[in-house]
């Protein structure tokens, strides 16, 4: 499978509705939307009343980023909010299975996001519980960073545990991801590309994303 879910946190926020109907015209099949809490992650960029005025305009899933610490307390109102896919950082979470449990109870898809130091190893017994992992590739925080090389051989690991343990999990990166990589990465087995700067900095972005399809 590959599918391309466009980070909106680089669009232009002051045209939010017109970007998100970009979207919605493009080939791209869902929408990421990164939520920073500036503990977590250095910066800090919005939360659910934004995200509801994202779902109202959206016509694809919402793929929502939690970059926040201890996001079990939120799982409810990000579903409230509009979330369809919601993935927690591994690095953030006490209990991650319970988190996991109650992001399906709520309805949504429920994943795991792996910062670049985080081993995919650690995924050994929860991955079976997962719809989908998300890889970093770059260190969450902001948009526009260079890749991280190393992505390629976790990708390859991802893979096989998946294999192994639940073929039906999506493989999903997020970081630097460009026309470039793209191809390498669906090689080493993702399944769905995040692309914030590639998507949105350039000059046609809906031929950037069947591009990176
Ligand atoms: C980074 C965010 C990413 C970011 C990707 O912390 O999780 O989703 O927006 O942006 P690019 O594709 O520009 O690296
Ligand atoms: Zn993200």
């Amino acid at each position: 499978m590959h599918l391309v879910s466009p980070s909106l946190l680089s669009a232009d926020f002051g045209n939010l509705q017109r970007e998100i109907e970009m979207l919605n015209e493009s080939a791209c099949d869902w929408l990421h939307v990164d939520v920073m809490d500036g503990v977590f992650v250095p910066n800090i960029s919005f939360g659910q009343p934004v995200v509801k005025h994202i779902k109202k305009h959206a016509r694809k899933p919402l793929d929502v980023h939690l970059m926040i610490v201890d996001p079990g307390r939120y799982v409810n109102g990000f579903r409230e909010a509009g979330a369809d896919i919601l993935t927690v950082h591994y690095e953030a979470c006490t209990h991650l299975d319970r988190t996991i449990h109650a992001i399906k109870d709520a309805g949504m898809k429920a994943g795991v996001v792996l910062n670049p130091h985080t081993p995919v190893a650690l995924l050994e017994d929860i991955v079976q519980e997962c719809d989908l992992v998300l890889l970093m590739s770059v260190n969450p925080g902001f948009g526009g960073q260079k890749f991280i090389e190393n992505t390629y051989a976790k990708v390859r690991q991802l893979r096989e545990l998946c294999d192994r343990k639940n073929p039906q999990c999506l493989i999903e990166i997020d970081g630097g991801v460009n026309v470039t990589n793209a191809p390498l990465l669906y090689e080493a087995g993702a399944d769905v590309l995040v692309a914030g700067n590639a998507v949105f900095k350039s000059p046609d972005p809906k031929q950037t994303i069947i591009d990176l399809k």
